[in-house]
């Protein structure tokens, strides 16, 4: 058997146990998508979304890239996060990272040549570098430098999706979702909460959005 084929073969399985355990589960989701979470994570192969948190299909609404980043020229994160919160209506945005992270590690490297792409992806984590050099040279260890970097990234995400409109909007007019920037453990498999802002966090003046549609 091919490898592929055994994927769709689970897949089979899967899908005959659910139908076996609830007759109506496929058909009771077929109409209808209301999660309550969106969860942007890294794209890590051990961390896969639904699994880590015991979830089940409909719970959570998923996006994730290389070291679980907000891009706010990037068109894909940033639909993801607009449909979830303006069409979907989530009540929690939660970033997950996770400590060993690989793309947060390369960030912390020299530029590869042949990786043009994932160069300009990691360029923002860099940044992030640049603004806490002196508490992640600070670490001990490679890895504490690297874990402390993941954790400061994550709280990075958390800003960048308070600073957007689309967020802004939503805690205006329902004072919701809140974000939860969080910590996976590749070794325990256990999530830590690092940062938690909800509709009452006020962002620097800079980044405040005003819509002009709105008069107050
Ligand atoms: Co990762």
């Amino acid at each position: 058997m091919k490898p592929y084929e055994k994927l769709l073969l689970e897949n089979r399985a899967w899908a005959d146990e659910k139908k076996a355990h609830d007759p109506d589960f496929f058909n009771k989701l077929l109409h209808q998508q209301t999660p309550k979470f969106l969860w942007i994570g890294c794209s890590d192969s051990r961390v896969p979304a639904e699994i880590v948190v015991n979830a089940t299909p409909g719970e959570i609404f998923v996006h994730r890239n290389i070291a679980n980043q907000i891009i706010t020229t990037d068109f894909n994160s940033l639909s993801v996060v607009q449909f979830a919160v303006e069409v979907l209506e989530v009540e929690h945005i939660v970033v997950c990272g996770h400590y060993g992270c690989g793309g947060i590690k390369a960030a912390l490297e020299e530029q590869r040549a042949h990786l043009t792409l994932v160069n300009n992806w990691l360029m923002h984590i860099k940044d992030i570098y640049r603004l806490h050099q002196e508490s992640v040279e600070s670490a001990t260890s490679e890895d504490a430098r690297i874990d402390r970097m993941v954790e400061l990234n994550i709280i990075e995400q958390i800003y960048k999706l308070a600073h957007t409109p689309i967020v802004q909007q939503a805690w205006k007019s329902r004072r919701a979702p809140s974000l939860h920037g969080w910590v996976y453990g590749l070794d325990d498999g256990l999530i830590q909460e690092l940062v938690l802002l909800n509709h009452e966090y006020s962002n620097d003046p800079i980044y405040r959005y005003r819509d002009l549609g709105h008069t107050e």
